[in-house]
């Protein structure tokens, strides 16, 4: 069993919002493993990998676009996702990242139009076939573990014939949804299919996800990933709404969890629309009713967004930081 995906509190997956400053805010807070944004495959395969000596990062980037950012702090314990219809393409990765990153997860769950046009996500669960092909290539070629994430499809008996194969592929965990592809929150999470899926497959850790809606403090993680019967579980809405779920010591005031997130996105210059996003949704309803709310809706920059929140101090900090490493690199290059 792989001791990586055992017993395991994991930030979820998600689009636009795991990326640097919450995956390392959610690993501050007590999670054990954190998942990237999914990344599609050609955008990984297009770009270039830097050493950022100012950031301590390594940096796969296209232009100004910052595809990947991976930093010290969470060596071991980030976990690439890819979004792809093809083993060759996933096996380019895998030879292109190597072990940056602890494991490489492929989504087979994402239902939105995009990827399911592509061939992708959830397009991927009526295809065995496929599934196989590009989770065998990935194996082969792949320094880490390899993981997918997949939804339960709409006959329970299907799903249980899927992570059949899955498994075979050597897989060294699985995530479930418990949501079938045409389901969405607030359709409750089928934990009982979960269950099946644990009692299927017993020679690789399963990690339950789909319980945000029902999860409102440290205590109920666990509690959701007993009643799936899992060994670990995952996290994606709650964790973006409110981070320090992750804390064994009980939820921040949101503004405490905002602050934490700004600090984190100021040392490893996130983009401004990225930080914009991670914060309202935090924030929730009081970008209204606040005052630091309405600045925050009317800040454009990352120093507007800090300033909303007197933030500034901590936004200049690390933007001197940044140019004093980056002028002592150009010093020493023009020695
Ligand atoms: C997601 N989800 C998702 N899933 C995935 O496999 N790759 C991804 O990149 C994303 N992106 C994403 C973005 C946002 C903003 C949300 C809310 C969700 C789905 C997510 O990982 C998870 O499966 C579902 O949200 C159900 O889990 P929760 O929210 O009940 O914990």
């Amino acid at each position: 069993m792989s001791e990586l995906y055992t017993k395991k509190k994991i930030l979820a997956p998600m689009v636009r919002a795991g990326r640097t400053p919450l995956r390392l805010l959610c690993l501050k807070y007590g999670a054990d493993l954190v998942y990237t944004e999914e990344i599609v495959d050609k955008k990984l395969i297009e770009a270039t990998r830097v050493v950022n000596e100012a950031l301590g990062t390594i940096d796969y980037r296209n232009g100004d676009d910052i595809i990947l950012r991976l930093a010290p702090e969470e060596k071991g314990k980030c976990i690439l996702q890819i979004g792809t219809n093809s083993g060759e393409k996933a096996a380019k990765i895998a030879e292109i990242v190597g072990d940056d990153v602890a494991g490489i997860d492929v989504n087979m769950g994402c239902p939105k139009p995009f990827s399911i046009h592509c061939g992708m996500g959830a397009a991927l669960l009526t295809q065995t076939e496929k599934i196989v092909g590009i989770l065998t290539a990935l194996k082969a070629a792949a320094k880490v573990p390899v993981t997918c994430k997949i939804r339960v499809l709409d006959n329970p008996e299907d799903t249980l014939k899927l992570v059949r194969e899955i498994e075979k592929c050597g897989v060294v965990a699985l995530g479930v949804h418990g949501r079938r592809r045409d389901e969405r929150q607030p359709d409750r999470c089928r934990y009982e299919e979960i269950r099946e899926v644990v009692k299927t497959i017993q020679s690789i850790p399963i990690i339950a996800n789909g319980f945000s809606g029902e999860i409102e403090r440290y205590e109920d993680i666990e509690k959701w990933r007993d009643a799936a019967g899992t060994s670990s579980i995952m996290i994606a809405r709650k964790a973006l709404s409110t981070p320090s779920i992750f804390r064994p010591e009980g939820v921040l005031d949101k503004y405490k969890d905002i602050e934490n997130f700004l600090e984190f996105a100021c040392q490893y210059d996130e983009c401004y629309t990225m930080t914009k996003y991670v914060v309202q949704r935090i924030l929730g309803g009081d970008q209204e009713h606040d005052p630091r709310g309405k600045a925050l809706v009317a800040a454009g920059s990352v120093l507007q967004i800090c300033k909303a929140f007197r933030m500034e101090d901590c936004y200049n900090k690390w933007r001197d930081d940044r140019k004093r490493k980056q002028s002592k690199k150009r010093a020493r290059v023009d020695d």
